[in-house]
């Protein structure tokens, strides 16, 4: 079982020397918390699909402290690529770019591309900087959760969730709420032109308005196995319904402007759409805890952050 520290410096200096010596890790960041091992250590990346039971193939986002490190883990990037990563990062963008030989295919999921992140949450650079700084050179972090289940928002969703599995050498750092609350947009930048493969917080406008290139829509080549892939996603254990009607005994996720039926319970009532994406998971987990026949999610509004919210309701839905 995994202990819980603080983000103080002193805790993150011992978790970054855990995760050098082959343990795992699960950290706050910005979106979700991630479950960290050395990128480096097979040992440690297959104890994270363990732990998981995540299946192989699926590939996990390399973390590192800044752009600079890029070059270690990934070749020939596409110039706009560049420009994306020195206008988002850190920030919750994840980049899928061309792998570097050394890069282990067990954490591209065979593929011969890697996806890199570089988080701006404090407590997650300051674990990377100091892994970094004792010659450690980046941490796989997929969200630390069963998969196929919630990412985990707060450090007690991850001790709900992987405690019983984490070894006693393992460490959960716990740095309070994540403030965005839905995962990083990936950007496939493996062509001409890039590719949203799952949206968020940096929007495809944000990151055309930088590049002045046309994104694609989510138009998924057979090569790239992503997010979504897999049916059964981001799925609490209570059935989930999006802009549906609302029956005795649901839960209801919806603004603050719209009423709540009689004996349906409010799991959430966001009042604009970033408080709707950081409260969407633990809303989620609520309904689980209080055992609630159904969730309702009403979300009919059209704009690119509603509608990556709408993504994660979407294959929440899709039992
Ligand atoms: O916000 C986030 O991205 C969080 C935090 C912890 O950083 N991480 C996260 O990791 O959501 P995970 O493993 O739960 O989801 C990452 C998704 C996976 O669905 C995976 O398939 C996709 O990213 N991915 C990773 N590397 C890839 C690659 N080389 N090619 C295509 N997709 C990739
Ligand atoms: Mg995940």
């Amino acid at each position: 079982m995994g202990i819980t520290l603080d983000c103080s410096t002193k805790s993150i200096a011992i978790a970054a020397k855990r995760l050098l010596d082959g343990h795992l890790v699960a950290f706050p960041t910005e979106t979700v918390y991630g479950l960290g091992a050395d990128a480096n250590n097979e040992a440690a990346v297959r104890q994270i699909y363990t732990v998981k039971s995540r299946p192989s193939d699926h590939p996990l986002i390399v973390h590192i402290s800044s752009a600079e490190c890029i070059d270690y883990w990934a070749v020939d990037l596409p110039k706009y690529a560049v420009d994306l990563a020195k206008n988002f990062w850190p920030g919750p963008m994840t980049l899928i770019v061309k792998k570097n030989s050394q890069a282990n295919t067990l954490i591209t999921g065979g593929q011969n591309n890697i996806g890199l992140r570089v988080p701006s949450n404090n407590c997650a650079q300051e674990l990377l900087l100091a892994f970094e700084n004792m010659g450690g050179k980046g941490v796989v972090a997929p969200s630390a959760n069963q998969f196929g289940s919630v990412s985990p928002t707060h450090s007690q969703d991850v001790e709900d969730d992987m405690g019983k599995l984490l070894s006693k050498n393992d460490l959960i750092l716990n740095g309070g709420t994540c403030t965005l609350g839905i995962e990083s947009t990936i950007i496939d930048c493996l062509t001409s032109k890039p590719r949203i493969l799952r949206p968020g917080f940096v929007t495809k406008s944000m990151a055309e308005n930088i590049i002045g290139i046309e994104i694609e829509e989510n138009n998924l080549p057979n090569s790239v196995r992503h997010s979504g892939n897999h049916l059964k996603h981001y799925s609490p254990k209570t059935p989930v319904y999006l802009n549906s009607i609302t029956l005795a005994g649901d839960g209801l996720i919806a603004m603050s402007e719209i009423d709540t039926p009689q004996n349906v319970v409010r799991l959430s009532s966001p009042k604009n759409f970033e408080e709707f994406a950081s409260q969407l998971y633990s809303s989620f987990r609520k309904a689980d805890q209080l055992n609630l026949k159904r969730i309702v999610v009403i979300l009919s509004e059209q704009n690119e952050i509603a509608d990556a919210i709408r993504d994660r309701v979407f294959k929440a839905s899709n039992k």
